[in-house]
């Protein structure tokens, strides 16, 4: 089941961002920083095991990030990861945003999600300003 996070799964997302990162699906985030935005967490237990999390980083009233999706590698397919972003969506209707965003390379899980490339004649752009790097931990 999808819940909202708090300081007690703080290890069991880092583990789960930690896993990502190093295949290079998401940015690695600090454990400072995973904390202090802990209220932007969701885990997905199974068996009290955490087998999955997400965020949602509201940027302002228009847009939100859907951010460190990932689910354990041995519970993919499960529809673990829809209901991550389901919740993130839901969170994001009830607040009033305009969009949510997420950058990622699983567009096809993401365009199942509801999520397109263009908004009616609008793409996202890019400014790389320098590698995204490594956050020692
Ligand atoms: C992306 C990710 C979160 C998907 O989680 P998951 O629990 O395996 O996905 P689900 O089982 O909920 O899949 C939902 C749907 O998307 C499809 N899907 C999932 N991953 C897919 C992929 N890589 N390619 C094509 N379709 C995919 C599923 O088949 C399913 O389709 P269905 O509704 O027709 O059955 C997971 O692969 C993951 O943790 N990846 C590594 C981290 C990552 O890339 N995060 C995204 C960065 S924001």
């Amino acid at each position: 089941m999808v819940k909202k996070a708090n300081l007690n799964y703080l290890e069991d997302i880092l583990k789960l961002i930690r896993l990502g990162a190093k295949r290079g699906k998401v940015l690695l985030r600090s454990k400072a920083e995973i904390g202090v935005n802990i209220d932007s967490f969701f885990i997905y237990t199974l068996n009290k095991k955490v087998v999955g999390c997400a965020s949602l980083e509201v940027y302002n009233f228009k847009l939100a990030e859907v951010r460190s999706l990932v689910v354990d590698y041995d519970y993919h397919g499960q529809g673990i990861g829809r209901k991550l972003v389901k919740r993130c969506i839901s969170v994001a209707k009830r607040k009033g945003i305009l969009e949510v965003l997420a950058v990622t390379d699983q567009d096809q899980f993401f365009w199942k999600a509801g999520f397109r490339k263009s908004l009616e004649n609008q793409y996202p752009m890019f400014l790389k300003l320098r590698e995204r790097g490594r956050i020692e931990i």
